[in-house]
This record gives C-alpha cells, sequence and structure tokens, in this order.
C-alpha cells in the first residue's frame, strides 16, 4: 500500500512540508516499480538518497537559524538514515546479496517507509512550534 500523507505529519512549516512529501512520493515511486527490475529500483533509491541528502540539509539549516536544542541529535540521526540507506543500496544493487524480485522488492519497499515514517513520527514532529520558516 502506498504512504499518505496525512495533517498529523505536518511540522506546519510548508517548505519542510513540501520535502516530506516528495520523499514520500519517491518511495511510492519504488513501491509501484517493484515488478520494474533491479536497474529502475536502483534509480529510484539513489533518487531517493540524492533527495534526502538536500532535504535533510535544508531542514538542518532551519533548525540551526531557529536555535532549535535538538539539532545536533537530530543531525546525528540524519546521517545515520543516509548511512543505512546507503548500506541498504550497496547490499540490494551492488553486491546483490540476494535476488530482486517482486516479494524481495516489497521487502524493500517496507523497509523504505519505515525508514521515513519512523524518523518523521518520531523526530521531526518535535519541531513542531519550535522551527518556523526563515
Ligand atoms: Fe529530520
Amino acid at each position: 500500500m502506498p504512504l499518505e500523507w496525512r495533517d498529523q505529519l505536518s511540522i506546519g512549516v510548508p517548505s519542510i512540508d513540501a520535502d516530506h512529501k516528495q520523499l514520500i512520493a519517491i518511495i511510492n515511486e519504488f513501491e509501484a516499480g517493484s515488478s520494474a527490475g533491479a536497474e529502475r529500483l536502483q534509480s529510484v533509491a539513489r533518487k531517493l538518497f540524492q533527495y534526502a541528502a538536500s532535504h535533510f540539509e535544508r531542514e538542518e539549516r532551519l533548525q540551526v537559524l531557529n536555535g532549535y536544542g535538538r539539532h545536533q541529535a537530530h543531525q546525528a540521526e540524519h546521517n545515520a538514515l543516509l548511512d543505512s540507506l546507503e548500506a541498504f543500496i550497496q547490499s540490494h544493487f551492488i553486491d546483490r546479496t540476494k535476488p530482486i524480485d517482486t516479494a524481495s522488492a516489497a521487502e524493500m519497499a517496507a523497509f523504505l517507509k519505515h525508514w521515513l515514517v519512523d524518523h518523521l513520527i518520531h523526530s521531526d514532529l518535535k519541531m513542531k512550534g519550535l522551527v518556523t520558516e526563515r
């Protein structure tokens, strides 16, 4: 099932909410392409990595501008997320430790959904009311 944006996910900063919606769209694109073959999936996973890296920078910049107290812990979490996504791309598309079929692609999509949604709910929402557009 595709991820769906819900108003409860809003942190009240339009540019950050727009980025989060875009990340959800890329993960849904990955899931929708689960039978499109390894090359296609790898390119969507790389697109997700690029977009996440630039989004994390934007989010961290706003945290600094707002004097957000959890900035360092949040940045460490972003770095860990990028590391885990990189490891994911490496094992699934470079080392090819398992075959890429519809079932494994569905597992990958589940991993990516958790990867994003856990962070949105457990960390990003803590910024609500404390970080504003600057
Ligand atoms: Fe974040």
